[in-house]
């Protein structure tokens, strides 16, 4: 039996063993549970944990920043892929998404990850080959950013 609920910060140390054994999933600071929190309070019912018999078999982060929606480190649990779970957690943002107004969503995606390419695909989702991505890291200092 599964269970979708809304993500909370009580969930964040299963999730985060979830996410730390599933390749595709680039954990960074902004893992910390203190950030994850930060993230709930700026995106209240837009992430969810889907658990099975009690277990956490899954996860998805959904952000708004106002423009864009954005979804983050979805991850199955590989004896869980291939049963709709994927799917059902990416609907339930794009659910909350929609209620919100939100016109178009966007992931970072590796581009090796050719299952979660698919796997996006094969939801509607489309490459953008025009756009590349740069970031810039706020929390270091000048001189030691590469
Ligand atoms: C990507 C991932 C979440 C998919 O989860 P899943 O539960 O196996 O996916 P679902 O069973 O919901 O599949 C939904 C649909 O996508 C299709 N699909 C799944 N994986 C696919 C793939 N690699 N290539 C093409 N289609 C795929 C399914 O056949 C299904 O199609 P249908 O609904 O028309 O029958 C899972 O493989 C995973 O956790 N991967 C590792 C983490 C990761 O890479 N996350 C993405 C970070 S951007």
């Amino acid at each position: 039996m599964h269970e979708l609920c809304s993500m909370r910060p009580e969930d964040v140390p299963e999730v985060l063993e979830l996410w730390r054994s599933t390749p595709g999933v680039g954990l960074s600071r902004s893992d910390e549970p203190s950030e994850l929190e930060r993230f709930f309070e700026r995106n209240p019912g837009t992430s969810f944990v889907l658990r099975e018999n009690g277990k956490v078999v899954g996860a998805v982060l959904g952000g708004w920043d106002g423009r864009r929606g954005y979804i983050h480190h979805l991850a199955v649990s590989p004896e869980c892929r291939g049963k709709g779970y994927g799917r059902l957690l990416v609907e339930r943002v794009l659910r909350e998404f929609k209620k919100m107004g939100v016109l178009k969503v966007h992931i970072f995606v590796y581009r090796q990850n050719t299952d979660a390419i698919g796997f996006y695909r094969r939801l509607g989702w489309y490459w953008r080959d025009e756009l590349g991505m740069m970031s810039l890291d706020l929390d270091r200092e000048e001189g030691e950013r590469e």
